[in-house]
């Protein structure tokens, strides 16, 4: 994957074994993260004391916070199941956003997307009048791509329940940008917007669900004392503490799930670490759209005639915050070249098999451009420059 390809180099090697799912076959890394050079414009931004309130800027009324974004799927899949349960989930995706269903038992039906990563609409239809679909999954794409009004209006006509991932969309689900309310379950992960370990948020159109277990004292300390660098204290703790939270395989007590590489099924019942929340209330989120907004926008400038591909979304919509900047290369032989100058471009390679020809193109094509809040003009000029070097 993807969001933390430099974390696991878990690939997919298999298909799911999960009877109704048996088809599915994630597709294996097309990269080694640990053939890259050392990181130097990271994805996502560190932690920093300094740029904490001591005043809570929001109140968090509604919110269920869960261990990741995976985990609020799941729970949101949990809350809304049916007797019968088939998803239609989009062929543009991580596993990450597929896995927590396969989990739960849900049979997932892929529909195509196009260019623009706007669902296929016949194919939409088509799918709905082949099967008895009872969910949709709807994916925000880096903070900047959302088609839920589209999918909700395909799908008025029917009782469809659409869960919406905004794991790259914190600020939507926040409604802090008062956008869209057509989904009935809505996630987002706070780790790939704020500089927490971990952390996913899910809210329901009609219930709020009670709050999960927290997590313990001694995890949550070891934890804070990881997030803030004690690296003396760390180095003794290491060990101990990525045993239990690097998952999966083997680690996983449903069987339906041993060859899921990215959903701990150990952790769905878990709520994130207290001091997640409290980073999340104390950040100064209008500053922090703000600024990857700027970001984001000086990036397309820079990159607008780039030699080296194109912009998916070079213009912002007005509630746009975005996770990455969406690059499209021109040759995909070329993301090797882009990893070797530091910059943390991220990549969904391990995408499942489907007929879907955009997905797959975009599979070795579509780059993820660090644009976070952290990254200073210096370093965006220093990144534009070793783009344009590539050619
Ligand atoms: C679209 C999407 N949904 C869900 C997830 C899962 O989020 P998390 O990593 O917080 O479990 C990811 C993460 O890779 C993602 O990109």
């Amino acid at each position: 994957m993807n969001h933390r390809p430099d974390f696991k180099t878990t690939s997919h090697s298999s298909g799911i074994q999960c009877e109704s799912n048996a088809d599915i076959n994630f597709q294996q890394a097309l990269a080694n993260a640990k053939q890259f050079s050392p990181i130097r414009y990271a994805a996502t931004p560190k932690l920093r004391l300094s740029e904490l309130s001591l005043i809570s800027s929001f109140d968090y009324q509604n919110l269920l916070f869960t261990h990741s974004g995976g985990t609020a799927l799941s729970k949101a899949g949990q809350v809304l199941k049916l007797d019968s349960n088939t998803i239609l989930v989009p062929s543009y995706h991580c596993p990450a956003a597929i896995e927590p269903f396969i989990w739960l038992g849900f049979k997932c039906i892929f529909y195509r997307v196009n260019a623009d990563l706007s669902p296929d609409k016949n194919h939409v239809h088509q799918l709905i009048n082949q099967h008895d679909i009872s969910h949709c999954l709807t994916i925000n794409y880096f903070g900047v791509i959302c088609h839920l009004p589209l999918i909700a209006d395909i799908l008025s006509s029917t009782n469809i329940i659409i869960i919406h991932d905004c794991a790259h969309a914190l600020f939507d689900l926040l409604s802090y940008t008062k956008v869209h309310n057509e989904a009935d379950a809505t996630i987002c992960s706070i780790n790939k917007i704020l500089p927490s370990i971990d952390g996913g948020i899910v809210t329901f159109k009609s219930s709020v669900p009670r709050p999960l277990q927290p997590v313990g004292f001694v995890e949550e300390s070891k934890a804070i004392l990881y997030l803030l660098g004690i690296t003396s204290i760390i180095n003794k703790l290491r060990f101990a503490f990525k045993k239990r939270t690097e998952p999966i395989n083997g680690a996983l007590d449903n069987t339906k799930a041993t060859s899921l590489c990215y959903f701990n099924s150990s952790k769905a019942e878990q709520q994130c670490f207290s001091h997640t929340i409290a980073i999340l209330r104390r950040s100064n989120l209008n500053k922090i759209a703000q600024r990857r907004r700027e970001n984001y926008r000086y990036l397309c400038s820079a990159l607008k005639n780039s030699g080296l591909g194109t912009l998916l979304k070079p213009q912002l919509d007005q509630h746009n915050v975005p996770y990455v900047l969406p690059f499209l290369l021109h040759d995909k032989s070329h993301f090797s070249k882009v990893r070797q100058t530091g910059i943390q471009c991220l990549r969904w390679e391990e995408i499942a098999q489907t007929d879907c020809n955009v997905s797959q193109d975009y599979r070795s094509r579509l780059l993820q451009l660090p644009c976070h809040h952290q990254l200073s003009k210096q370093e965006l000029d220093a990144m534009i420059k070793q783009l344009k070097d590539i050619l």
